[in-house]
């Protein structure tokens, strides 16, 4: 077995760290306050090839594997969780969804702007009455023979009026429960298509997330994804993978925690000496690191089995659970460790901590994650 990445991991690691240190950092605490989308950084990240890190160079993507994105991910999220949503969307939830289960014309048509990140995607799957019962969806797509008509609301869309490119489930069949759900292709700018209200959020402020309205909208036929009633386990699957991504997020949102609070640890004097030299701080410093890494090997692993053609729904869903719990217990002592400073906005972490809980609630909250994994166990 070997733990040491390899010269490319290494370089790709480095990349996205100068990334998010040049690019990212700057304006980010200015982003959370205003609710700014970071439009420029998401065009620079499509341009370093982040937005399509997995797809083929067939389709416009970077052909990388899934460990070089967990690493991408993490050091993303070390300093903007809001820009880091965007990478993971676009490629877990959109670009895989589409190159493995796309029609070739779909994916000239669609994918290919979306891997080179000229375009991004949103995913349309949760609404008003369905967020963990994915199956309980309202929106309708009635069969009109050349094309699909859409009629419903979307809740909680990340990139929900910045995506150009929306991939949306809908009932095709009530029926027939989860047998009767599909996946359309639908761009901004059809007729009946709305953007809704934006969401006033506690974290990730800067993403951009909305509601959608779909009334009566004409879908071609062909913008359907795969086989009719194919809808629910295409977003399952979209979502095995996606959950790689939310939890390298997690991941990085501790770890950027982290490594705040053990600097502020040791440049911070209490009692004559530095907070670093005192054990209440020493313990809890080696708690984080010691969740960190653990929650960074369940991301590896998850991310490991996906590039090797193994199961990963299981891995993937431990590696969120583990991670996103990390993040929240690890931004909280972040800020107990900074104390006063910490309650503040320049210092950051308040942020992380904020931004944080969102990891325990999307692409499937820590109650769904404990479904997925028992599931699997006793399967
Ligand atoms: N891959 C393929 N197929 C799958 C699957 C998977 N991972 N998981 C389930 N299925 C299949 C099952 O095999 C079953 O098919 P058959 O009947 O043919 O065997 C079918 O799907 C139904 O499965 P279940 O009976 O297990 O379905 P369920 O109703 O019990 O729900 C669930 C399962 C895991 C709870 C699911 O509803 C779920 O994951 N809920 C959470 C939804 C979620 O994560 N939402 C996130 C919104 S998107 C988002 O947040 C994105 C963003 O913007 C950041």
């Amino acid at each position: 077995m070997l733990f040491q990445l390899s010269e490319e991991h290494l370089m790709i690691r480095q990349a996205a760290r100068d990334f998010a240190q040049t690019e990212l950092k700057p304006g980010v605490i200015e982003r959370d306050e205003h609710q700014k989308f970071p439009a420029e950084q998401v065009k620079l990240m499509g341009r370093l090839g982040f937005l399509g890190m997995m797809v083929s160079s067939q389709y416009g993507g970077s052909g990388m594997d899934a460990v070089s994105y967990v690493l991408v991910m993490e050091e993303l999220s070390k300093v903007d969780a809001s820009a880091s949503v965007v990478v993971s969307v676009n490629n877990s939830l959109i670009c895989y969804g589409l190159e493995h289960f796309g029609s070739e014309a779909q994916k000239q048509k669609y994918l290919i702007p979306l891997a080179k990140g000229e375009v991004i995607g949103a995913f349309c799957l949760s609404e008003p009455e369905a967020g963990s019962d994915a199956t309980a969806l309202s929106t309708s797509a009635v069969d009109m023979g050349d094309h699909y008509l859409l009629n419903g609301t979307k809740n909680w869309i990340t990139n929900g009026s910045t995506a150009s490119t929306y991939l949306a489930i809908a009932q095709t069949d009530t029926n027939k429960r989860h047998q009767g759900i599909n996946a359309f292709i639908v761009e901004k700018g059809m007729p009946g298509f709305t953007i809704g209200q934006k969401e006033n959020k506690m974290g990730i402020r800067g993403s951009d997330t909305h509601s959608l309205h779909f009334s009566d909208v004409k879908v071609p036929k062909e913008n359907r994804i795969g086989d009719d009633g194919s809808g629910f386990k295409f977003a399952m699957t979209c979502l095995e993978g996606g959950r790689i991504g939310i939890a390298s997020q997690a991941l990085g949102i501790a770890s950027g925690a982290y490594e705040m609070a053990l600097n502020y640890a040791q440049e911070r004097k209490a009692f004559g000496k530095s907070l670093a030299d005192l054990q209440a701080i020493q313990f809890k410093l080696a708690d984080m690191a010691t969740n960190i890494e653990a929650a960074r090997l369940l991301c590896l692993k998850a991310a490991w089995l996906k590039d090797n053609g193994l199961p990963y729904a299981q891995a993937s869903s431990m590696a969120k659970l583990f991670a996103s719990e990390t993040a929240m217990k690890t931004t909280t002592e972040a800020v107990q460790i900074h104390g006063g400073y910490g309650y503040v906005k320049e210092y950051h972490v308040e942020r992380l901590m904020r931004d944080a809980k969102i990891t325990q609630i999307y692409e499937g909250t820590s109650e769904i994650q404990h479904i997925v994994i028992s599931r699997q166990l006793l399967k």
